[in-house]
């Protein structure tokens, strides 16, 4: 057996408890009978420690998170802390220090799940979005004082290139070879418009991709009437932000859906997390569904050198979803999460 790979478990705030136990259970199970073995380290940062210390994570939080071999989050978030206190003392800062400027959120409708689009069927809808994570409408820079405020997007060239660079690269191994951008050089007329200008470059170097874009207001009203015709998505921060809830809703539930935050090369942790929050509404009733967590792990297997096993949990959740008798009530049922977690474990060969 290797050494093991050592990960930094965060579960956060409300189901984060929940669904990070869950993923765990079934990640460990997958990678230990492939001979991959995991060594986790748990950290109770969150906002019961920000209560209890005034701040979300250690003072030496990222240089403690930089050893590690990835980051497996739950959620982060409470009714009492503020979400632009709480996300950007954590979600955040780990994202733009480890430059996991590669958000990658897969948007699929899986056999077995009844999504929300009348007559579309898993066929239909089966996306990828390549989100940039480490700069543009979520740089921080601004102000706000009693007169209003003031939100500064940075986009810069590198960090434009390297990120359609990616999406394109990413389009060229899939079958259908599609890109869509999202744009909206109409009204944001200098970010926008050095966006559209550094996809045109970019696309020179991958002629085996059909690639067009969109602004983004249309791109998402085609995610939801045309959606059989888009494959992978790049967008900036905020679109990528708001494209993959909307990719999540007509999957058929934000509780299915992970998402990898990555530093393609490796200097850094990636960091991988269901793109779900905590959902205090829930939260403690132990019916959160876990799969979103579990899938993240799936991706952080991958990353970390463990193709086989990342392919066995995906497996076993699409065997699952399909057999349709274990659900959570998110997806119409009254399963609980142990109940879900057990069924994965169970289809895992
Ligand atoms: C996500 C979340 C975060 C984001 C929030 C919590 C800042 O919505 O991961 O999609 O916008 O990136
Ligand atoms: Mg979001």
């Amino acid at each position: 057996m290797s050494a093991p790979r050592r990960i930094a478990v965060i579960p956060g705030d409300g189901i984060g408890h929940e669904v990070i136990p869950a993923g765990l259970a079934v990640l460990t199970r997958a990678a230990e009978s492939g001979g991959f073995p995991l060594a986790f380290e748990h950290f109770d940062w969150g906002c019961e420690h920000y209560r209890r210390t005034g701040r979300m994570m250690a003072a030496d939080a990222l240089d403690r998170l930089a050893d590690f071999d990835a980051i497996y989050l739950g959620a982060i978030g409470a009714p009492d802390v503020p979400d632009h206190v709480s996300i950007w003392e954590m979600v955040l800062p780990i994202r733009q220090r480890f430059d996991q400027y590669v958000n990658l959120r897969p948007m699929k409708l899986l056999p077995g799940v009844t999504g929300p689009l009348a007559g579309r069927g898993p066929a239909d809808v089966d996306m990828i979005c390549v989100r940039e994570n480490s700069e543009g409408e979520y740089s921080g820079i601004g102000c706000l004082d009693a007169d209003g405020a003031r939100e500064e997007a940075i986009f810069t060239r590198r960090g434009i290139e390297r990120i359609v660079r990616y999406a394109f690269e990413l389009a060229a191994r899939r079958p259908r070879r599609l890109l869509a951008s999202a744009t909206k050089s109409n009204a944001l007329r200098h970010s926008m418009v050095l966006w559209d200008e550094v996809v045109e470059q970019v696309a020179r170097d991958f002629p085996q991709v059909s690639w067009r874009k969109y602004h983004v207001d249309a791109l998402a009203a085609r995610m939801v009437t045309a959606p059989q015709g888009l494959d992978v998505i790049v967008g900036s921060n905020l679109f990528g932000d708001i494209l993959t809830d909307l990719g999540a809703a007509i999957s058929g539930s934000l509780g299915l859906a992970p998402g990898a935050n990555l530093n393609p090369e490796r200097l850094h942790p990636s960091m991988f997390e269901p793109i779900h929050g905590s959902a205090p509404d829930i939260a403690g009733q132990g019916i959160a569904n876990p799969i979103g967590a579990v899938w993240a792990g799936a991706l952080m297997l991958d990353h970390l050198g463990a193709p086989e096993a990342a392919r066995r949990i995906e497996h076993a959740i699409a065997a699952v979803l399909a057999d349709g008798d274990v659900r959570t009530p998110d997806l119409g049922g009254h399963a609980t999460t142990a109940d879900m977690t057990r069924a994965l474990a169970a289809r895992l060969p």
